[in-house]
């Protein structure tokens, strides 16, 4: 990582895949941010997490089911009781779930549920922790982590460009329509949220060998790790109301 985390960082989804690897990575980091506020539903359930914790200093484990409004509320408590008066810095939505649903197995409850975990909760997640992100941002200039940001983690497979012709052959209803209407939650944040300094975007890791991903997938957890970082912490204006893949690439809506 080269440019500047901020102060604070928090991520949904950590007990494993992607999310814990961001923990791992960011808490082995030189150029780190001071406090990691990692979130699981289930945090005595991560063996993995518990130990980075016990590792290294400033990583905190806070208890967030992302779907439970009760969570969210007690996660916010805990979490301002951590960063105090430097608010956060740094939102990262990254639990979901991976429904497959194709045109003769999609169910409404399917839909509702990946639409709920993946759409509906990161909207949710974000406007409570609003106040700490606007604490953070107020105590800055400029856009980017070192101010105040909220990482939307989506996938290409939202993308309804790409889902056409001879490319689209991953027809899964439920999980592509929440992670396109993610999107769109990440350009109406980005629209209200721009003014506060706060930069929100959405973020495609590549497919990825997790449980979500299967072992057949083009990148190992840490290369896609890896490459979300260096994104991450170089993100600037431009980025604001963007969405990009773990390459830096952007990627179309
Ligand atoms: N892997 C890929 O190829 C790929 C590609 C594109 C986008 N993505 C996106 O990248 C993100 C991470 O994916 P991943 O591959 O790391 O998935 P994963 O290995 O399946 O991990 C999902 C994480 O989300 C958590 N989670 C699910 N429901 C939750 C809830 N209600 N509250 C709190 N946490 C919850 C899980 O916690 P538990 O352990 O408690 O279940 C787990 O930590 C997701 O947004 C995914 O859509 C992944």
């Amino acid at each position: 990582m080269s440019a500047s985390f901020g102060k604070s960082v928090l991520i949904t989804g950590s007990s494993r895949g992607i999310g814990l690897q961001l923990v791992k990575e960011l808490a082995k980091s030189s150029n780190r941010p001071a406090t990691i506020i990692a979130t699981a539903r289930n945090p005595t359930g991560s063996v993995d997490l518990q130990e980075l914790s016990k590792t290294y200093p400033g990583v905190h484990i806070v208890t967030l089911d992302v779907d439970s409004q009760q969570s969210i509320s007690s996660a916010v408590e805990e979490v301002q009781s951590i960063v105090r008066n430097n608010g956060l810095n740094c939102l990262i939505n990254n639990a979901a779930i991976g429904l497959l649903t194709d045109i003769n197995t999609v169910t409404p409850e399917a839909m509702m549920e990946n639409f709920q975990v993946n759409s509906v909760a990161p909207l949710f997640v974000t406007k409570a922790f609003l106040p700490l992100l606007q604490t953070a941002a107020a105590q800055s200039t400029g856009m980017g982590l070192h101010r105040a940001a909220v990482i939307n983690m989506s996938s290409i497979l939202g993308s309804i460009t790409q889902n056409w012709g001879e490319g689209a052959i991953y027809k899964n209803y439920s999980y592509r329509t929440s992670k396109a209407a993610l999107n769109m939650v990440t350009r109406c944040l980005a629209t209200d949220l721009g003014s506060d300094g706060i930069l929100c975007m959405s973020l495609h890791p590549g497919w990825v060998k997790t449980d979500m991903g299967g072992p057949d997938a083009d990148l190992t957890v840490e290369e896609s790790v890896s490459g979300l970082l260096a994104v991450l912490s170089n993100l600037t204006d431009k980025d604001h109301g963007g969405f990009k893949d773990y390459r830096g690439e952007n990627i179309p809506w």
